[in-house]
Parts: structure tokens; C-alpha cells; sequence
């Protein structure tokens, strides 16, 4: 039943240009709840509900509060959700995640919206994150863009790209974390609270 919604999503993402993770991507993240038991999820940037439907579907102590602030995404998602069963288990909020207030603690934050705001949504809920949980970040490679050593012609994809350069450096810096980066999806980064 779900593994048919899941399909469904992923056609719906694809007709409707819809931006969720890559296959290689959810896949190495779902292994990486069931190899850390993770519980507990604070997402950033729910689209439509496809990561989080595919999080929670890993098991059913995994508990998702996700945050998306299009409305017209955020109402296909409770559809979703909904239509997965685990209202639940996934709480969506319509809001800009920087405004978000919560006091909540979680085993692993993941960060999947705005790339130009990754910096400040790392600093925001770092907070929010358990001793030795993990912040995961996707879109690193930003199909590629991230390690073109020749310059970008377009200003804004520039400016785009070089904010993920400056969050990629700010996780090799930040030595309250360790970051893993790896060639999964779009590049995922795996940054593990110290
Ligand atoms: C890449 S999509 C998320 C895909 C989803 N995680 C998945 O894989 O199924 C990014 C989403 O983040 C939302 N977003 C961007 N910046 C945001 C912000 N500051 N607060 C809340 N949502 C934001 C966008 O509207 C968009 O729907």
C-alpha cells in the first residue's frame, strides 16, 4: 500500500518538477535510521511528504516533526501522509523553518530547503540535536555545480553555488561536529555532534 503511494509520489515529483531526494540518496538515509535507531526526526523541507513518508516507514517508533512553508506543498503532503497512514508519526508545520520554535530534542535533523540558509538553519537547531546525534545535509554537490572548477557563467547560480561551498567549508570547520561527505544522491553531508 505504501510502496504504491511511493511510487505515486515519485511520478507526481517528477510531472510537476518537484525536487525530492534521489533514489541513492533516501536509501543510504533509511539505512542510516535502522544502523543508528534512530527515533526521533526534525526535517527541513518537506515538499510533498516523500522523505518523511519513506523515513517513516522504516519502523514504526521513527516520529517525524517536518517543516514546510509553501503552502500548496504542504497541503499535498498531509494528503500523503494521510493516504501513508502515519498522521500520526509525521507532524507537518507551515511555516519558514527560521522562525520555528521548538524545544524539542532529536536523534538526527535533516536539512533539505533553502541552500542559501543551510549556515543558519545548522546554527538554529543545533540546539534541538541530542549529544552525538546527526545533522544530514543533502543537495552538497548541487548536481555537480559544487566541485566545477571553471567558473559559472550565470551570476545567480553562482552566487548559489558558492553559498554551499561556504556551508561546505563552515562543516569541515566546526569542530563541535565531524562531517562525513559522501558521493550518495546529490551529495549528502553526515555531520555527527561531538
Ligand atoms: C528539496 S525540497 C524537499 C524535498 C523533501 N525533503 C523530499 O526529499 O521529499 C525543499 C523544500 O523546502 C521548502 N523550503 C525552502 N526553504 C524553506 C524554509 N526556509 N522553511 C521551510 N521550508 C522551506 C521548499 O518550499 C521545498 O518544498
Amino acid at each position: 500500500m505504501v510502496r504504491i503511494l511511493i511510487k505515486e509520489m515519485e511520478e507526481y515529483a517528477k510531472k510537476e518538477k518537484i525536487p525530492i531526494m534521489l533514489p541513492d540518496g533516501i536509501a543510504y538515509l533509511e539505512q542510516y535510521l535502522k544502523e543508528h535507531n534512530i527515533k526521533k526526526i526534525l526535517e527541513i523541507g518537506t515538499a510533498i511528504g516523500y522523505s518523511a513518508i519513506r523515513m517513516a516507514n522504516v519502523n514504526e517508533e521513527i516520529e517525524i516533526t517536518s517543516i514546510e512553508r509553501d503552502q500548496n506543498r504542504y497541503q499535498k503532503a498531509i494528503q500523503n501522509i494521510e493516504a501513508a497512514g502515519y498522521q500520526k508519526r509525521i507532524h507537518v508545520k507551515l511555516c519558514d523553518a527560521l522562525e520555528f520554535e521548538t524545544e524539542e530534542q532529536f536523534d538526527l535533523i535533516f536539512i533539505d530547503a533553502a541552500k542559501s540558509q543551510y549556515i543558519k538553519f545548522f546554527e538554529k537547531f543545533d540546539q534541538n540535536l541530542k549529544q552525538g546525534g546527526t545533522i544530514v545535509s543533502d543537495n552538497l554537490d548541487f548536481h555537480g555545480f559544487t566541485k566545477m572548477e571553471t567558473r559559472i557563467e550565470s551570476k545567480n547560480l553562482r552566487q548559489m553555488v558558492n553559498k554551499i561551498r561556504n556551508y561546505i567549508e563552515y562543516l569541515k570547520n566546526n569542530k563541535n561536529y565531524q562531517t562525513t561527505f559522501l558521493e550518495i544522491g546529490d551529495g549528502i553531508g553526515i555531520s555527527v555532534k561531538q
